[in-house]
């Protein structure tokens, strides 16, 4: 019911609501539909036809309809505030678990207790209700994920919250405000986990990664840092700045890259560093030059960030 208490998950509070409205305006849609027909047929051009009596008006209908129309929208009225007062309950003094940034085009997760940042895939615990705050690092970008409700505006220099909650699952949005020419392929993947897989999921961002002997490992780094991309991407898990391009710490454990677009593999990440402008067009990740060799051990040192 929609005076359901607000522990409720947001996302039945707006279905419910949706099914009010839907069943009404089936109603009132069925009722004018028959009442076409109806007297289509019935004042239908025919030999002998009976023809309506031509009046004026009944007062007392049209205070009727007016009424019924009035009552109507103002239940709605009440039902879409009440629902609201309940999705948006925010507390004066919100602290986020999870603060999410907009970028042209990627979307930055900070973890707040645990200062873990991320980009892209985004876990969560599944059926709790986390406190998300918004904000945009650029422009104005959206964040919707149709199947967990509302849209929310990520504003430069302006705070917004929601709560966020979710079955165990996965699920896909996308920024929904014209941001720039790649606005389109800012995908939101968010990943729903059991209390342990999220536990696991916490603990296995907070260590580092595992070492490697390869020599490979040790040209990608040191490329890492004369090639300039240590100025754009961390590669520790808790550093804010800089925040040009996603940290990277923990790259090789998401599934996904580019904003959730393309497929975390070898040959995509190969492409990509060869020439970023090729594969996302007006993006701040600039075309270096790299020898095959430079790309292959920094593609090499960056699947090792796992
Ligand atoms: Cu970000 Cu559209």
């Amino acid at each position: 019911m929609i005076l359901m208490n607000w522990e409720t998950n947001n996302i039945h509070i707006i279905r419910e609501l949706f099914v009010y409205f839907l069943v009404v305006a089936t109603i009132i849609l069925g009722l004018v539909i028959f009442f076409t027909i109806f007297y289509g047929w019935k004042y239908r051009r025919r030999p002998n036809a009976e023809t309506p009596t031509q009046d004026h008006g009944s007062k007392r209908f049209e205070i009727l309809m007016i009424g019924i129309a009035f009552t109507i929208t103002s239940v709605f009225f009440v039902l879409t505030v009440n629902g609201m007062n309940q999705i948006q309950n925010i507390p004066d003094n919100p602290i986020p678990d999870i603060i999410i940034t907009g970028h042209m085009w990627w979307w930055e997760a900070e973890y707040r207790t645990d200062s873990i940042i991320t980009a892209n895939e985004i876990h969560i615990p599944a059926n709790k209700k986390v406190l998300v705050q918004f904000n945009s690092d650029d422009v104005i970008h959206s964040w919707w994920i149709p199947k967990l409700g509302r849209k929310m505006d990520l504003v430069p220099g302006y705070d917004n919250y929601m709560w966020l909650q979710a079955d165990e699952g996965e699920y896909w949005g996308t920024c929904s405000e014209f941001c720039g020419a790649q606005h389109a392929l800012m995908r939101i993947h968010i990943i729903a986990d059991s209390e342990d897989d999220f536990k696991i999921w916490k603990s296995s961002q907070l260590k580092p990664p595992p070492a490697t002997q390869n020599p490979l490992f040790e040209t990608g780094k040191r490329l890492f840092q004369e090639k300039t991309c240590i100025s754009c991407h961390s590669v520790n898990i808790h550093d804010k700045e800089p925040v040009i391009g996603p940290n990277l710490a923990h790259f090789a454990s998401r599934k996904y890259f580019l904003s959730n677009i393309e497929l975390n593999t070898t040959e995509n990440l190969y492409a990509w560093i060869k020439n970023p402008p090729a594969v996302k067009p007006n993006t701040q990740m600039p075309f270096l030059a790299l020898t095959d060799k430079e790309v292959n051990a920094l593609v090499y040192y960056i699947k090792t960030l796992r």
